[in-house]
């Protein structure tokens, strides 16, 4: 099969290239999924993940990308809840083989049916950035409606999705990014917009929740804008500002079937967009991850019909 991979960290996304690779087989609990579109975070390969196996052994060359949207081609033992042939989505695991090729291995559980009113592309965009959202703003935020919410680089893969699930659960919503995605955060229903690199944070007040997607000085000045038994959420690794009286957690997504499920719901009924830059072909997917172009959204990449 076709698979993009990578062979040296220190070569970055420089180093992708794309080849041959054998097709996967399925494991126990398994299905292998034929993909139609796969979403890909760059920051991957700076994940030892996606270098390593679990047992710490070299697993290079490593296939990254894994957001998966597609259909099932085969089972493994004993797997149920799925069936040949089913349109799936869902977040392939940090260790094994990922997704930027034309199959991918992957336990069933971290599947979802997809609608067939969902396409391809738009499924391959929500696994990482949806289920980071969902599970920073209502499982370790614990967001409630009328709550504050700061979330940070609003315009991004998962700073969209943080402010649109924010907003429809009721809460203030403060966007933050650059000054050019400023209409951008507005129309994702951002109530208010601060420029980064002009505006000051501590204009902003105070807030109960702070999505911190970008860390270093603007996580420590977030914190200092949090409520008592407000709550820092970063996604960026361990906080290095903690809040004096609230509390600070860092979390990696985890795949979860169930959450996946209401979030595709609110795409099917318009309540939620999925951050889309790009759509490019496998074939001219190295050249768009490299590219110096600024993207605006995921770039998604597309194996098959979307
Ligand atoms: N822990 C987890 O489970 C998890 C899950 C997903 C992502 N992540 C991490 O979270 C981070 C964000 O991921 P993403 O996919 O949302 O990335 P993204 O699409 O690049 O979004 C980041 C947004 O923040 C903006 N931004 C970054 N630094 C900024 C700064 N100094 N000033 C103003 N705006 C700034 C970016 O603007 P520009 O594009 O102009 O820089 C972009 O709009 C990455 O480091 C990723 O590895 C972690």
């Amino acid at each position: 099969m076709k698979a993009i991979v990578v062979t040296d960290p220190a070569d970055g996304l420089a180093g992708m290239r794309l080849t041959e690779r054998p097709e996967p087989s399925a494991a126990i609990n398994d299905v292998v999924v034929r993909v139609h579109a796969s979403g890909f975070v760059p920051t991957e390969l700076d994940w030892p993940s996606t270098w390593r196996d679990r047992a710490g052994r070299d697993k290079t060359p490593s296939i990254p990308g894994h957001e998966v949207a597609g259909v099932v081609a085969a089972l493994g033992y004993g797997t149920t809840g799925l069936t040949v042939g089913q349109r799936v989505f869902g977040l392939a695991d940090w260790h094994r083989d990922g997704t930027l090729a034309e199959y991918v291995a992957i336990e069933s559980r971290n599947l979802a049916p997809l609608p067939g009113d969902v396409d391809f592309a738009t499924a391959a965009a929500l696994p990482i950035s949806g289920l980071t959202a969902w599970q920073g703003l209502f499982q370790h935020g614990r967001l409630e409606a009328g709550q504050t919410v700061l979330a940070h680089g609003a315009a991004g893969a998962v700073g969209a999705l943080v402010t649109q699930l924010a907003r429809e659960a009721g809460a203030y919503v403060i966007g933050t990014g650059r000054g050019a995605d400023r209409q951008q955060v507005l129309d994702l229903g951002a109530h208010e917009f601060v420029d980064l690199h002009r505006d000051a944070l501590t204009e902003v007040g105070s807030v109960d929740l702070v999505f911190d997607v970008i860390g270093g000085d603007v996580q420590r000045e977030s914190a200092a804008l949090l409520r008592p038994d407000g709550t820092l959420v970063s996604i960026v690794g361990p906080v290095d500002a903690r809040p004096v009286d609230g509390r600070a957690i860092d979390f990696v997504v985890e795949a979860d079937r169930g959450a996946l499920t209401q979030i595709v719901q609110r795409v099917r009924d318009g309540r939620l967009r999925a951050n889309i830059g790009e759509v490019v072909g496998l074939d001219d997917a190295v050249g768009a991850f490299t590219s110096t172009q600024r993207h605006h959204g995921k770039i998604v990449v597309t194996m098959r019909d979307v």
